[in-house]
């Protein structure tokens, strides 16, 4: 596979990154995962923005732009044969000299992009829904942006798996009671019958596809409200509903041994949001 390394088309199977890279050695990094269908980077540009935000917020240097980074994926893509996919981009604080927690002020980013087939997923997902487990949050403080240091979101993930579900609803715990977070590696959102309710962004992050759904649930007339959502209140829902890149508008049919119902709403929102990137050609 070919994959655009520090300004240079490589195979990935050749060594490229550097044993002392910030982003292997101390975590010292933020990446992103854009959907590929038809041919074309779905949001790019509100990926490249978020992803732009968290290098300010982290001083780190953003080394190219939207245009830049859609040219050197459209040549990877072509030269992979790849249509529909993920492109991955990944950007590091550059490679230490000698392994030191302090960074210098002057160093050269690694910037990463990869474009791959898309992850091994069940397509009969979107019609029976999947059951989620609620897992601790274990993170740290830096979730609205998307640092590699995904440890914690790996682990999470395997304990999902491993027990036949597709992904954790994560909760954090204040004064004894706990509240939603998000998944490994998703967004929810939730209908408790009269209002489409989406977790606030308080550690969190403020997922593109979250985003568009709230923005597609608001023109097709329903009542979106952004608040703390309570562990003990998901169980009285009406309706369960993940959200990522690759899983799109996905139902939840189970969390834990409580089940729901895809319920209108789930399917509504499924449907628009299909016509709205469908909109974008
Ligand atoms: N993950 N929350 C977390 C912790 C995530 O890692 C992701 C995305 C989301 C959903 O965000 P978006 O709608 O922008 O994809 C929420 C990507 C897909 C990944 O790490 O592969």
């Amino acid at each position: 596979m070919y994959i655009f390394h520090d300004g240079e088309i490589v195979d990935s199977e050749l060594p490229a990154v550097k044993a002392l890279d910030r982003g292997m050695v101390f975590g010292d990094g933020i990446y992103d995962v854009i959907k590929i269908q038809d041919d074309n980077f779905l949001f790019l540009e509100d990926h490249v923005k978020r992803m732009k935000k968290s290098a300010d917020f982290f001083g780190m240097n953003f080394p190219y732009d939207v245009n830049k980074i859609s040219q050197i994926g459209q040549k990877l893509s072509k030269m992979n044969d790849l249509k529909e996919g993920e492109l991955y981009l990944q950007l590091t604080r550059g490679v230490d000299r000698i392994r030191d927690h302090i960074f210098e002020d002057e160093y050269i980013p690694t910037f990463i992009e990869v474009v791959q087939p898309v992850r091994k997923m069940d397509p009969t997902i979107w019609q029976t829904g999947v059951r989620v487990l609620t897992f601790k949050d274990m993170r740290h403080g830096f979730c609205e942006h998307k640092t590699v240091d995904l440890l914690p979101n790996v682990l999470a993930k395997k304990y999902a798996r491993t027990r036949g579900a597709y992904e954790v609803m994560m909760f954090r715990e204040e004064n004894g009671r706990k509240y939603v977070t998000e998944g490994a590696s998703s967004s929810y959102i939730f209908f408790d019958g009269k209002n489409v309710i989406a977790s606030k962004i308080e550690n969190i992050l403020p997922g593109i596809t979250r985003a568009k759904v709230l923005s597609v649930a608001k023109e097709i007339g329903l009542n979106v409200i952004e608040r703390r959502v309570w562990l003990d209140e998901v169980f009285e829902m009406k309706e369960v509903i993940l959200l990522s890149t690759l899983s799109k508008v996905l139902p939840i049919v189970k969390v834990d041994d409580v089940e729901f119902k895809i319920g209108d709403v789930s399917k509504k929102l499924g449907v628009a949001f299909k016509d709205f990137v469908l909109s974008l050609r």
